[in-house]
Order: C-alpha cells, then structure tokens, then sequence
C-alpha cells in the first residue's frame, strides 16, 4: 500500500490526462479512473482491478453537454432523465461513439454515460477536461469502497493516486438504465430509487433475475455473485435461529431486543432511514468482515426507495451460501 492519498485534484487531473489510474471519490462509491478516450489506460483499469474484459466500464462526464463526445445518439427519453437527474447516481446505457474505445465497453455497441455530483468528482472532470472511464475502485467481485482507506487496502499498490473526498454519501453504485430504445430497462438498482424514476418517465421494465453465472447473459456485467466478504455470509430466514458454531456477526437496519447472542452487530439506520443505510453499508460489511467472525447474517430491508439497491447488494453478497432468494420484483445483476 504505496499510493499518495490527497486532496490535489491538479495533480489527479494531469495523471488522468497523462495516461495513469486515479480513484476519486463520487457521492455513490469511489470510482477507479482513466482517460475514457485512451485505450491503453482503459487496459490498465481492467489490470489493477483483475478485472474480466468482457466487463464493460462506466464514462463519466463533467457536465451534460459531453454527453454526445460519449454516446452517439441520446434519445428523447435519454434527454428526460439527463435533465431530471443529473448530476446524480443515474447511469445511462446509449449507443457510443467511435471516440470510445471497444475495450471500455467490453465490445458492445453502448456505453454506460453518468455525470456524478460529487464536488470532487466534478472538478477532477473539469481539470482533465475528458470523460474518465471508471468502474468501482475495489478488486473485482469484492465489497466497493465507500472511504479513500477501502480504496488504498485492495488497490494501493495498484494505481497512481487516490483523490480523497471523504465518505461516499449515497454509499450504493449509480442506478442503471437502458434506453436505448422506447423503453427503459432498469440493468441495476441503485442510489436513484426506481419510484423517483417512475414518477418522472412512467413504467420502467426490469429484467428478470438472472437464472445462474456463467450461463449467457442477456446483459453483460452482470453476474449474481459479488460484493463478497472472505467471511461467508448469509440472508436470515424467517425464523432465524441461531446457528450454534462460535461467533455470528449481524448486519441489520435496526437491531432487535433479543439479538445480543450475535458476537457483533452492525446496524445500518436505527431510525429505518433507507438513504442512511446505504450510506453505511459496505463499511459496516467491511468492519464485520474484519471480525474475524464464522459466519455474517444480513437480514434484509424493506423492498422499497434505496432498499432495492440494499437487497439487491445483500443478495449477490450471500450467493456463495444460500439458494438466490426470491424476490418479486428482483432486478438484474452487475458485477464489476
Ligand atoms: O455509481 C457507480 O456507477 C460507480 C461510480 C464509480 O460511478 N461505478 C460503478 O461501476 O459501479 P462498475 O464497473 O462497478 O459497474 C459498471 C456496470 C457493469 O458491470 C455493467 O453491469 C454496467 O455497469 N454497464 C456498463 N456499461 C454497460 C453497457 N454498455 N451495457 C450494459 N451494462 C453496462
Ligand atoms: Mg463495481
């Protein structure tokens, strides 16, 4: 764990700009950055996070006029939820333009396009002046980073530098759609909540769970397993009796009276608050992960607002352990 951490967003501006891998901060969860137009930087992306490159990235732009160096052609309904919610935890599925490498969008005609929020993140974007390419900062198929430190632990002595912009305020990835056509396709829940969504352009379709990995996918970058703790991890049934090996840790919104027998709890918003929670949860997985504990039970949260994207990460965290919990309205998968 070697990288600078910092706050010099010329120094990160001139790296991004020169070819190298910045992680800066954005209000959902840290992103590991580059260049989006250079190829060999893109390469570097998919290196240091041991990523699959039939994984496809996530350009982010400084302000909403970019769009179009990024995506060729931005639909009507694309333009409605640009002008509803961006900046914002909103991602965008578009058909690209040439100037994007294939390599950043794993080969597909689309890229993924979203202008983040973060103070940070948008002045880094003004000072590179160029999108960055730039999925979460943590080694692929483990917990995304919501702190500079989650960053340094997987990827220090991976990258360049790690802008510091403090603690990720959403705390969930981008919410992903695909209009590409008439209709939008929710790909992943996320820090914009469906109904907010819903409210501004009417139904979105969403695809169905996906039946099993490595079977083919009807959208890449999406896999049920991921967001993994080395501490196996499980969903509570409805009973939840306590399993009798030594020491269960607990991550719950609220916790109950009769939970003391767990060896470590972490609540996520004792109030119930969703957006609160999600803020909290991938530290709270890491600090039970660092326990040392046998075994992690998540219960999940109400299915509603940024509760979606909450089950949706507790699901694909757990899905090394349990059977794929039905959910009725249960989305498609990321990975990444
Ligand atoms: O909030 C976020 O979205 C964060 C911050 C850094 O912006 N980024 C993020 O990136 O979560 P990542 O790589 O962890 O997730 C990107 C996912 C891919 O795994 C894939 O599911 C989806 O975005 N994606 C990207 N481009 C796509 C495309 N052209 N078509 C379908 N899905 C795409
Ligand atoms: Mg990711």
């Amino acid at each position: 764990m070697t990288v600078a951490i910092g706050t010099d967003i010329a120094r990160a501006a001139s790296l991004i700009r020169e070819g190298g891998l910045v992680a800066f901060a954005t209000e959902t969860v840290y992103g590991l950055g580059a260049n989006a137009y250079d190829v060999r930087a893109v390469g570097r992306i998919f290196e240091a996070k041991d990523r699959p490159t039939f994984d496809p990235l996530i350009v982010h732009v400084g302000n909403r006029a970019w769009v179009e160096s990024v995506a060729a052609t931005v639909t009507p309904l694309a333009q409605r939820l640009i002008d509803a919610f961006w900046p914002g935890p909103l991602t965008l599925v578009l058909p690209k333009t040439d100037r994007i490498p294939d390599l950043a969008t794993a080969g597909l005609p689309t890229v993924g396009v979203r202008m983040p929020s973060h103070p940070s993140a948008v002045e880094l974007l003004r000072q590179a002046n160029i999108p960055i390419a730039a999925p979460s900062a943590n080694r692929f198929g483990h917990v995304s980073p919501t702190r500079a430190e989650h960053v340094a632990e997987q990827l220090g002595d991976r990258i360049d530098y790690i802008l510091d912009g403090g603690p990720c305020t959403v705390g969930v990835e981008s919410t992903i759609l695909d209009v590409t056509g008439a209709e939008a396709v929710l790909l992943r829940p996320g820090g914009l909540p469906l109904e907010a969504i819903e409210a501004q352009i009417g139904p979105v379709r969403l695809i169905e769970a996906m039946s099993a990995a490595n079977e083919p996918q009807p959208s890449p970058g999406r896999l049920l397993r991921h967001y993994a703790t080395r501490t196996a991890l499980v969903i509570a049934d409805a009973e939840e009796s306590p399993p009798s090996i030594a020491r269960v840790g607990l991550l719950t919104l609220a916790a109950k009276s009769d939970d003391e027998h767990y060896a470590a709890i972490e609540t996520l918003s004792p109030a119930g608050d969703l957006a609160e929670a999600a803020a909290n949860l991938f530290a709270a997985m890491r600090r039970l992960d660092a326990r040392g504990l046998d075994l992690i039970v998540v219960r999940f949260v109400p299915e509603v607002g940024l509760g979606r994207a909450i089950n949706d990460r507790l699901r694909r965290a757990a899905h090394r352990t349990t059977a794929f919990p039905p959910s009725p309205r249960a989305p498609g998968e990321d990975r990444g």
